[in-house]
This record gives structure tokens, sequence and C-alpha cells, in this order.
């Protein structure tokens, strides 16, 4: 039988992509060899969508590469890695806010949509990063911040100026409940009232965060127009989507009903409530189905992702909608799970498996706004081994998966030492109890010099942290066992294997307490692999039945495992994982 070209073309990447893999995996190469090249790409299957296969990794830009000295990351610092992005293996990279802003929330407080600010760059340049990225199979996201703009947008200018502007209405504008006390008790997120007296025309004016970011009025249909036109202007240059920003909080109850008062206090000495006026209200739903039909619109199936801190499963899944809002909505579930717990793990990892809208789960455990995950699930004394079952964790479930940059060099949170230090003005607010956010934003570690590559500026924005010296891209690519290594391993063979990249989860060996233990099958059924993550300091030893699953095997050929696992059979009927240690077995 003649074997089309292509066809033949396709197998002989494929073969020679699970060769060098197992090649490596079981020893047979050298322990320099450098990780498989990721280049070697599977077809998506034509029905999927490319989003359910893709990784996403995100990039703050102010800390990922300074290309002009001035000790702040930028645009073309940005093109400058996206080799080092391609030869990782990831399909999208999602830049949080880089449009002109005064910098109180570091972009968040946008005063221009369509622009970039100049410390970042140019339009131009940002084009040309998009057709960089294009040549390299890598698309670009755009940060869309929907909720609020800055005090010093042009429409909040307008807006505040009189009580009859045209633009009044854009923003939120109540009188105050008696003299000198705001409409109600709510509060910004960001600390104290989330009212602001403004004189000039002696109205408070509402802002879920800090007061520097007016929230929009999102049920005026002019503003509906004028954002939607944003997102075509960013489409029309060609981003293949949006991550939105605090989407749940984009309607308040017209009532203006005070939140419930709950026990305690917050980090800013205020009292917990509960955000029941402000989040979730359903008219969000309404917006997110207008947004998706905007992207609708345009070629290549562009995708939006939302940041939705949503508090169960049930708001969760509303996020995809009837498959006509939300494509992927971030998984906060998971990513707050905050401790190793494989029945924690296993429990939420089901749930949103079977969420009744069948949306595609996503997952991420570190951004720009938590700690970084070395040291919030490392124990302290095996964190490197940790942030390789994270890894692990992130890379063999059924989601799309988004990375933090760095990450995947098991960069550690650096929170400032001083008060003088902190840039987050939350961490001004909250010192000492809450630090901030500047511990997860430091810069990027490239190697071992000065600012670790970075920059070449006297001073950065944040200090490089110390481990620099040691956890660096440089350092990391020599040493076959670095985290950095693992991840590349781990991304190549997301791709090699087709139960990996789009078979099916199934949890076995569900009563396990310290192990979280699962099958990935191939959509046919035909390639079923198996991951076992031990997520204790010991050693443990597990015996496998797989018969049940319609797999007879006895024993499993390694495909990935840390520590490394010698030999070209592994047992599953007496299969030992070390303290915290990865196993990753192909049963076919
Ligand atoms: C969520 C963003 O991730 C965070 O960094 C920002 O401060 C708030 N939204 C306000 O925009």
């Amino acid at each position: 039988m003649r074997i089309p070209l292509t066809k033949l073309a396709r197998y002989l990447r494929f073969a020679i992509a699970q060769t060098i893999c197992l090649l490596y995996c079981c020893n047979v190469l050298p322990q320099n060899t450098p990780a498989p090249s990721t280049n070697t790409r599977v077809e998506t299957k034509q029905e999927d969508p490319w989003w359910k296969h893709m990784v996403v990794y995100e990039i703050y830009p102010r800390s990922f590469q300074d290309s002009n000295g001035d000790g702040v990351g930028d645009i073309n610092g940005i093109t400058s890695r996206l080799d080092y992005l391609r030869d990782l293996g990831i399909d999208a990279i999602w830049i949080c806010p880089m449009y002109p802003s005064p910098l109180v929330d570091f972009g968040y407080d946008i005063s221009d949509y369509t622009a970039i600010d100049p410390l970042y760059g140019t339009l131009a340049d940002f084009d040309h990063l998009i057709s960089e990225a294009k040549k390299r199979n890598i698309r670009v996201i755009m940060d869309y911040v929907a909720n609020h703009t800055s005090d010093q947008h042009p429409w909040f200018k307008e807006s505040r100026s009189s009580r009859t502007s045209p633009k009044r209405d854009w923003y939120i504008w109540r009188d105050g409940k008696d003299r000198g006390h705001p409409p109600n008790n709510w509060l910004s997120w960001f600390g104290h009232s989330a009212w602001t007296l403004d004189p000039a025309t002696n109205q408070y004016y509402y802002h879920y965060f800090y007061t520097e970011q007016p929230d929009l009025n999102w049920r005026n249909p002019q503003v509906r127009k004028a954002m939607y036109d944003v997102m075509r202007f960013w489409l029309d240059r060609g981003v293949a989507g949006f991550r939105i920003d605090a989407v749940s909080r984009l309607f308040e109850d017209p009532n203006l009903y005070d939140d419930p008062i709950l026990p305690g206090k917050n980090s800013y000495g205020d009292p917990n409530i509960e955000h029941k006026y402000t989040d979730n209200l359903p008219e969000v739903h309404e917006v997110l189905r207008e947004m998706r039909h905007i992207v609708d619109q345009y070629p290549g199936d562009p995708i939006l992702i939302s940041e939705a801190d949503e508090p169960n499963i049930t708001e969760l899944t509303r996020m995809y909608g009837n498959n006509d809002e939300i494509q992927l909505p971030m998984d906060f579930q998971i990513a707050d799970v905050n401790r190793l717990s494989a029945p924690e793990f296993r429990r939420l990892l089901d749930e949103i498996d079977h969420n009744p809208a069948h949306g595609q789960p996503f997952y991420f455990f570190s951004n720009h706004d938590q700690p970084r995950q070395w040291d919030r699930y490392g124990d302290g004394v095996h964190n490197d081994q940790i942030a390789k079952l994270m890894a692990a964790l992130l890379l063999t479930t059924r989601a799309t998966p988004l990375l933090y940059y760095g990450e995947e060099i098991g960069m550690r949170t650096t929170p400032p030492q001083r008060k003088e230090d902190v840039q987050d003005p939350i961490g001004k607010t909250g010192w000492p109890e809450e630090k901030g956010r500047d511990g997860e934003r430091t810069p990027m570690q490239w190697d071992p010099s000065r600012n670790a590559g970075f920059s070449t500026a006297d001073h950065t924005w944040l200090p490089v942290p110390p481990s620099s010296a040691e956890y660096n891209v440089v350092v990391e690519s020599h040493d076959p066992h670095s985290i950095l290594s693992f991840y590349k391993r781990a991304l190549a063979l997301r791709r090699s294997e087709p139960a990996l990249k789009s078979g099916s989860y199934v949890p076995i060996d569900r009563n396990n307490p310290s192990v979280l233990s699962f099958l990935r099958k191939s959509p046919g059924g035909s390639d079923s692999i198996l991951v076992v993550l031990n997520m204790t300091g010991e050693q443990r030893t597990l015996t496998f039945d797989l018969t049940p699953y319609g797999i007879n095997q006895k024993n499993s050929r390694p495909l990935l495992a840390a520590p490394e696992m010698r030999g070209d059979a592994v047992s599953i009927e007496n299969l030992t994982v070390q303290p915290f240690g990865v196993y990753i077995g192909a049963l076919h």
C-alpha cells in the first residue's frame, strides 16, 4: 500500500520523537544529551480546536527581558526570547498588560486601550512580535482589563468632570448615604471602602480594586460598544485571543445592598465580607456571550480565557456557558489547593473532568498574583523534586496547562525585606502582614551573569533574586537532572504521546491517601499511560491491577520519571516511587 508522503512524514516524526524519548528516559542516551527537540510536533486532530492542545506561558512583561537597559522588561525583549520559548515547547504566550498606564497597578490601570506604553515599546514592536511569534508557531494572547480603567483614562476624566457629562454614566457614581459616608459597605479587594468621594461633583465612584481603578458601567451600551471595539482593534492586529481580567466583577447589584459581614478581619484591618452583591451577577454571562460572539467572527478560532476565582465548581462551570462563553476559565479551585494532597487534587480533578458543560479544564499553579509554586508546595527540603512533581501534575492531566514564566527553572518567591522597597501598592497598604506581589514578579533568571541576563541596567525595577546564580536557564540547560530539563521532557512527551495529548483521564487507586495515580487513554483506546505522583515525603510501593480498565499488562515502559528510573520494563504490580517521586509509564 502506498503511504501518502505527508502521512509518512508525520509517522516518521512521531516515531523519531518516541524513540528519542524512550532512549532518553531509560538512560540509554548520555546524561548530557539535550532534551528532545520540541519541533517534533504531532499534528492536532482535525476536529480538535487548537487551544485544547496548547500549552500557554504567562509573561509578566516588566520582568521577562529588558532590551534597552532601563531595568524594565519590554516587547523587544520578549521577541528576543521567542526561540527559547519555542524550544521549551509552548504554543501561546499570554502577556500581562502593556498598554499606556500610570502603573498604579503595574498596567492593570489602563489609560489607553489601543496603544502600547512607551516603556514597553511601540505598536510596530508589537506587530513585529506577533509576526516573529507566528514564524515559530507561537500565538499571542493579550490581557483585556474589562472591569475598570485608570482614573487617568480620558473616559473617566470626562465622566468625573460634571454630573451631566455625556460619559457620567460610563462609571458607577452614587450619592453618599449620609454626610461623609459612602453609599454602602462594599469593600475594595485591595483594602478599605470600594467608594471614593470625588469632591468636584460631591459624589462617590465605585472601584473594586484601587481608588485609581474606577469600575466601568457595563450596563451602559456605549461602554460595551467601546470595549468591544478594543477587542476588534487587537484581533485585527493578529492576536489569538484574550485573558479577561476580573471577569466576575463586571456587574454590581443596582440596589446597592450591603454585603454580608463575616467573622474576623482581613490583612488591611477591614472586616471580612462576602462579596455577595458585586461578584458573579448573572449579567456577567450576557457579556461573555457577546464577547464570544466577537471573537467568533475572526478566523483562527481566537480564545477567551477568564480570570475568575470562582468559589465552586458550579460557578466555574457556568463560565463555559452553553459552549458560547469562555473556552478556558482559569481553574482557581485547583490552583488554590496550596498543599500537596492526593485526595484533594483527585476530588477537584474529577469534578472538573466531569463538568456538565463538557468544558476543557484549564490548570495553573502560579501566576503574578500568588506566591510561586516552588515554595508554596515545597517542604523546605525537597523543593526541587516537588517542582518536578507539580510539573508532572500540570502537564499530564487532561487539561490545557498554563505555566508562569520562571516556574520551569524553579524560581522562588522573593518578597521585599523592607517596606520602603515594596513596589506593589497592596504591599504598602498591608505591610507587614501583606507584603504584596513583588515576590512572584522578580526578573526572569536567564544566566548566572549580572542581573541574571535580564538587564544591563544598574538597577532593575525589582531586585534579581540571589537564587539566580544556581537557578537559571543556562545552568539548568546543561544539567539533565534540572527542573528545566524535566519540564522540557514532560512537554515533549505531551506532544509525542497521543494519550497525553488528547486522551481521557481515568483516576485509579482512588482511596490512596498519599499517591495520586491515573491513566490517560488515547482517543481510540489503543494507548494507555500510567501516571503516579507521590505527594508525600516517604517512599511508597504500589500494586496496580488494571484489568478492570481493560489493561492486562503487568509491566510498563518508563517514559519519564523523577528521580530517574533505569531499565525498559517497570513492574506495575510492585512499583516503588521515591518521596515526592513521579513515574510516567506506557502500557502499550
Ligand atoms: C487581576 C490581576 O491579575 C491583578 O494583577 C490585578 O491587580 C487585578 N486583577 C486588578 O486588575
